[in-house]
Order: structure tokens, then C-alpha cells, then sequence
């Protein structure tokens, strides 16, 4: 069985074979950017970049260390939410585009993973025909395992367009798994990647960075197309290692058992 290291160590080379910089994880605290309080994701260590600012290089690739609490109210309540988490991320700064970012997100998860590809669907942004075409045409995903979200699903930062932050953002396209259909889920058989009765595990997460949002929802293009991926690392080994639960996995199976333990010899003395 891969452990959560084959995995990590598993995608950094997959991005290094294809011609990728492989970056160190930046701090929780971000050092450079006064408009974030943590590190929400793996781009934002890479926002010069993204802005032309800085081309020491193209293509990077990191396991980012985050903290996010916008969805706090479900962590805790899911089997696939957290505050603290690691994310995968390949990155473009004007270099590839759509189609390769797409292409090898499915080499990795479908010919070095050997994930199902059956058990995959996809998500567009509803205006984004390029995505849909690739998938559609060139990956030949079936159109019933890919569907068109909005503004809140499918546009990173969630909602950016209307509501901000100001900053990279642009359209994007995500990468499900299928867990079977959900016998409690009101939607039955009809449930899709949009429903949150836990059928599917939303896993990688690509985002066509192009534009630059300023004051008043404008959308500036940015002076090159870039690529943001992230996968939540927690979410695909669950996904590899055959189990529903992100907490069942190697990578806290160990510190639960010696929570578990600590508890038990401490029952004792509590008062
Ligand atoms: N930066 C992409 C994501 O956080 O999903």
C-alpha cells in the first residue's frame, strides 16, 4: 500500500519529470503578504510570479503546508474536512496552459495512481468551453461524469468574481472521486459532485489564473495565463488507500492510537 510519503514523494516527482521546480513549503505565517493571516493555499508563496513580477521560473511544483478555517463549521463533521492540511500544487507562470494541466492532472491520478478512471468526474466553470472541450474531446471523459458549477463551485477564490479578495483568480475545473451512491443522499442515484451528502471527495482542484481582480469585481487580464493546482494530500491518500475517511488513513492512524492509549491510562486520575 502507498503511505502518505510514496504519495507526496510520488507527485513532486511526477511534476520534476515534467520540467517542474520543485519549491520548499513556505511558512503558515506568509512572510511577504499583508493581506492573508496563514498560508490558505500553495500559490500564495508564488503571487509575484503570478503577477510577472518575478520569472526566475515557470513551473513549480510543492507540498504546501495550510491553515484555513472558512469552512471550520464542518470540520470535525465531515470525513474530509480540516484546519491544518498539506496541498499539492503544480504551477504555470505563463508558461502551459488548460491543456496540459489537464492532461497530466489525469496521468497522475489514472497511470502513476491507477485510480479508476470510472470513478472520476469532473467540474467545469458553466462559461469555461475550453476546459469542457478538453476534458470532453481530448481526455474523453463521458459528458455525464462532467458537470457545469458557478461562481461559488468553480471560480477560485471561491465567489472572487463578485466578492473578492482582489488578486490572482480566474475559472477553474476540479477533480472528483465517487464513493458510490450515498443510500441516505435526497438525491439518490441523481446526486453529483455539487451535492454534499459525502458520495464524492472533491480531490485536485485546477485553476486557470488569468485574471487580476482589482477594486469594484474588475477582472484585469493578467499580462500571461498561469496554472494553479491544489490537491489536498489528506483527501487523495484516503482516495489511494481504499478508505472513506481521511482519519483512517496512515497518516493518523498512528497519532490517534497513542491518543487513544493516552487517554486510557489517564481515565484513571482525572477528577
Ligand atoms: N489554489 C487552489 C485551491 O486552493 O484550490
Amino acid at each position: 500500500m502507498l503511505s502518505t510519503n510514496d504519495i507526496r514523494a510520488k507527485f513532486l516527482n511526477f511534476f520534476k519529470s515534467k520540467n517542474h521546480s520543485i519549491v520548499a513549503s513556505d511558512s503558515l505565517v506568509p512572510k511577504d503578504d499583508p493581506t492573508v493571516l496563514f498560508t490558505t493555499a500553495g500559490m500564495q508563496q508564488f503571487k509575484p510570479q503570478f503577477l510577472g513580477r518575478d520569472l526566475t521560473y515557470t513551473r513549480a511544483s510543492t507540498c504546501q503546508k495550510c491553515l484555513r478555517t472558512d469552512d471550520l463549521d464542518v470540520v470535525g463533521k465531515t470525513d474530509f474536512h480540516h484546519t491544518f492540511f498539506e496541498m499539492l500544487g503544480n504551477f504555470s507562470f505563463g508558461d502551459y496552459f488548460k491543456k496540459e494541466a489537464i492532461a497530466w492532472a489525469w496521468e497522475f491520478l489514472t497511470g502513476e495512481l491507477k485510480l479508476p478512471k470510472d470513478r472520476l468526474w469532473v467540474s467545469v466553470y458553466k462559461d469555461d468551453e475550453e476546459a469542457y472541450g478538453i476534458w470532453l474531446n481530448d481526455i474523453k471523459q463521458p459528458k455525464e461524469r462532467i458537470v457545469k458549477l458557478g461562481d461559488k463551485s468553480n471560480f477560485w477564490p471561491s465567489n472572487a468574481r463578485l466578492n473578492g479578495p482582489n488578486g490572482p483568480c480566474g475559472p477553474c475545473s476540479e477533480i472528483f472521486y465517487d464513493y458510490g451512491v450515498n443510500p441516505n443522499c435526497p438525491n439518490g442515484a441523481q446526486c453529483d459532485p455539487d451535492c454534499s451528502c459525502g458520495r464524492f471527495s472533491e480531490v485536485w482542484n485546477l485553476v486557470f489564473t488569468q485574471f487580476n481582480r482589482k477594486d469594484g469585481g474588475v477582472l484585469e487580464p493578467l499580462p500571461a495565463k498561469n496554472i494553479d493546482t491544489g490537491m489536498g494530500l489528506e483527501r487523495l491518500v484516503a482516495v489511494v488507500q481504499g478508505k472513506k475517511s481521511n482519519y483512517e488513513t496512515d497518516n493518523f492512524t498512528a497519532i490517534l492510537s497513542v491518543i487513544k492509549e493516552t487517554v486510557k491510562s489517564n481515565s484513571g486520575t482525572m477528577t
